[in-house]
């Protein structure tokens, strides 16, 4: 009966449905703001370094996390081929995360350490040079391009007052850790400590 003026009555049915879906909602979301496997950092997690985080920021300015996501699903085809899928704890420093959904390239949450600098330089100046059928486009100007580390420690500030745990001593030399320094080598440092922190026994 009461169904019937339910059904017959589209305001109510409406209201009825979108109080269903935002408590449901809720209810699986709002605890994750206190589950210690998501907002801990994983053991052996650290802040970027300050050129880290500069590559950071550049690998956002050229559009990387356009064609590449950074999220291991749990699924077994991803972790056979990127590794073990990736766990909250591993992006509480990641401000914003750069988990990205469109995998035009493949994803690169664990891509550090897979490859040495030295082909990195190579892929990013001219991915065909190192993967003949690659159609990803070449960044030659990252290894012309030089840092003078004027905002980093800055950049290292804001990100502390977002919970990253910069020690004084890392943003007093954030400047002198980036200066001079080619913005080629900051996205390969950033890339080359993607994934290295969970547990070495996990992977
Ligand atoms: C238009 C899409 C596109 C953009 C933009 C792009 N890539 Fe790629 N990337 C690809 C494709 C496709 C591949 C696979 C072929 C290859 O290895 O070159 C790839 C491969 C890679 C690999 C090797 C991954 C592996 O596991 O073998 C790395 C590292 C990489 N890209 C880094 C970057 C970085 C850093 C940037 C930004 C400076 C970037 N990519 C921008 C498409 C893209």
């Amino acid at each position: 009966m009461n169904h019937d003026i339910v059904e017959k009555n589209i305001g109510i049915m409406l209201g009825l449905v979108i109080a269903v879906i935002s408590l449901g909602g809720l209810a699986e979301i709002v605890p994750l703001y206190w589950q210690d496997a998501v907002v801990e950092p994983v053991p052996g997690l650290r802040p970027l370094t300050a050129l880290e985080l500069e590559g950071r920021d550049i690998y956002i300015r050229e559009g990387c996390v356009g064609c590449h996501s950074q999220m291991i699903r749990p699924l077994q085809a991803e972790t056979e081929r990127y590794g073990h899928y990736s766990v909250a704890g591993e992006s509480v420093y990641d401000h914003p995360f750069l988990f990205g959904s469109k995998r035009t390239g493949p994803d690169l949450a664990r891509v550090g350490k897979r490859y040495s600098d030295e082909w990195h330089r190579a892929h990013l100046v001219n991915p065909r040079d190192v993967v003949p059928e690659s159609n990803m486009p070449g960044f030659p100007w990252l290894a012309d391009n030089t840092l003078d580390g004027a905002d980093t420690a800055a950049k290292m500030e804001v990100l502390r007052t977002l919970g990253v745990p910069y020690t004084d001593a890392d943003i007093a030399g954030a400047q002198a850790a980036v200066a001079g320094k080619t913005e080629m080598a900051s996205v390969i440092a950033f890339l080359q400590q993607l994934g290295t922190h969970l547990g070495k026994g996990a992977r």
